[in-house]
């Protein structure tokens, strides 16, 4: 049996008190993140780099007792593994050469895609043999709608309207993308586990732009196709679903996906996942991400309510979103104190 917490949580066991970690815990509202990420180039040679890139993931961990580390990279690595043009700009986040909505495939493959990933294995395996032996290790990657968004728009957008509109309008052409992804995206994680990755997360960070249709089509589905071909390799290894503003399809997509764990968003309501959710599955979240850097005396108190919330059954703190830039890292290590502290 593992002494891990995470992992024996991740099972379904109910711990005496939650284990911790936060989406996005390595990044620049920490110090030394930001003196490291200026040694790099640009943010995709910092994701290769696993000397970089250990060290990122492995700083939260110095600060904070974080029941797991995540993978550093981002979920953009995978149209950069796969032939599109990704870079990052300074103060305007992501960019990507649109794909050709005729003709989506074009210039994209398989081809290169493991040893252009090289990096991020190394990374993986490095991690697991550095991390404390009671931390585990998550690995992750972009879901294939979230994925795709980027990829169609060419980067981050207001109402997702293109691509919405794309699949509306040519939803075979649209689907190829996501078949694609899937493919793409299972291959990848499947990697992960094989470099020692002990626990997945799949992002699907715009599914809530999706009307009910399309979110069982373009995040259900693809998440479901990609778990089974994960589990056909790795049988045991758990994956949490993160369909972020998926609503009442919450329920929907725990049912259907074969997911071990679902992360809530800031808007699901605690009592209604407590009585519908976790009754199926493992409850990842949901501290809201903005009052995490408000602080104070809301979020001292926002914490014990969702530690009582989901007390009834297996549970893993978290949020509902990622830590944003401007959050003290105080608050983070108040957070975890009140966390390790409860009941
Ligand atoms: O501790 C961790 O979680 C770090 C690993 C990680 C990153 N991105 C690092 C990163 C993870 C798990 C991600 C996931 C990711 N990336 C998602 C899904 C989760 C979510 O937040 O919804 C998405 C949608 C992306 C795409 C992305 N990457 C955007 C939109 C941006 C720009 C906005 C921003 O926050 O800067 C990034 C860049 C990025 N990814 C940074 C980091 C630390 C900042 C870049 C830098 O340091 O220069």
């Amino acid at each position: 049996m593992t002494e891990k917490k995470f992992l024996q949580v991740l099972g379904g066991a109910r711990a005496e008190t939650p284990p911790i970690w936060m989406m996005r815990q390595a990044g620049r509202y920490l110090p030394e993140y930001r003196e490291l990420r200026r040694r790099a180039e640009s943010f995709l040679e910092f994701c290769y780099t696993p000397a970089m890139a250990v060290e990122a993931a492995l700083q939260p961990l110095r600060r904070y007792d974080f029941d797991a580390a995540i993978l550093f990279s981002d979920i953009l690595v995978v149209p950069d593994a796969l032939g599109q043009r990704v870079w990052f700009e300074a103060g305007a986040g992501p960019k990507l050469e649109p794909v050709e909505k005729s003709d989506p495939l074009a210039g994209l493959g398989m081809d290169n895609f493991h040893d252009h990933l090289a990096g991020v294995y190394e990374t993986v395996s490095q991690l697991d043999a550095k991390l404390p032996s009671d931390v585990a290790l998550i690995g992750f990657a972009g879901a294939p709608w979230t994925v795709a968004t980027y990829m169609a728009e060419g980067g981050s957008s207001r109402d997702y309207a293109d691509v919405r509109g794309w699949a509306y309008h040519d939803p075979e052409k649209f689907r190829a993308l996501i078949d694609l992804l899937v493919e793409a995206t299972a291959a990848y994680l499947v990697r992960q586990v094989d470099a020692g990755a002990e626990a997945l997360q799949l992002f699907d960070s715009w599914a809530g732009v999706l009307s009910e249709a399309q979110i069982r089509r373009w995040s259900v589905d693809p998440a479901k196709r990609i778990v089974a071909a994960v589990k056909a390799a790795h049988p045991h290894v758990p994956v949490i679903g993160f369909p972020r503003g998926a609503g009442a399809l919450y329920a929907d997509y725990v049912r259907e996906t074969g997911i071990d764990a679902v992360s809530l968003d800031v808007a699901v309501p605690l009592g209604w996942a407590a009585a519908h959710l976790q009754s199926q599955t493992v409850i990842q979240g949901n501290l809201d991400n903005l009052l995490l850097a408000a602080g104070g005396a809301a979020l001292d108190e926002e914490v014990g309510r969702i530690v009582e919330a989901f007390a009834g059954g297996p549970h893993i703190f978290n949020l509902g979103h990622g830590i944003i830039p401007a959050t003290p890292p105080e608050h983070v290590g108040r957070v975890v104190d009140l966390v390790k502290n409860a009941g």
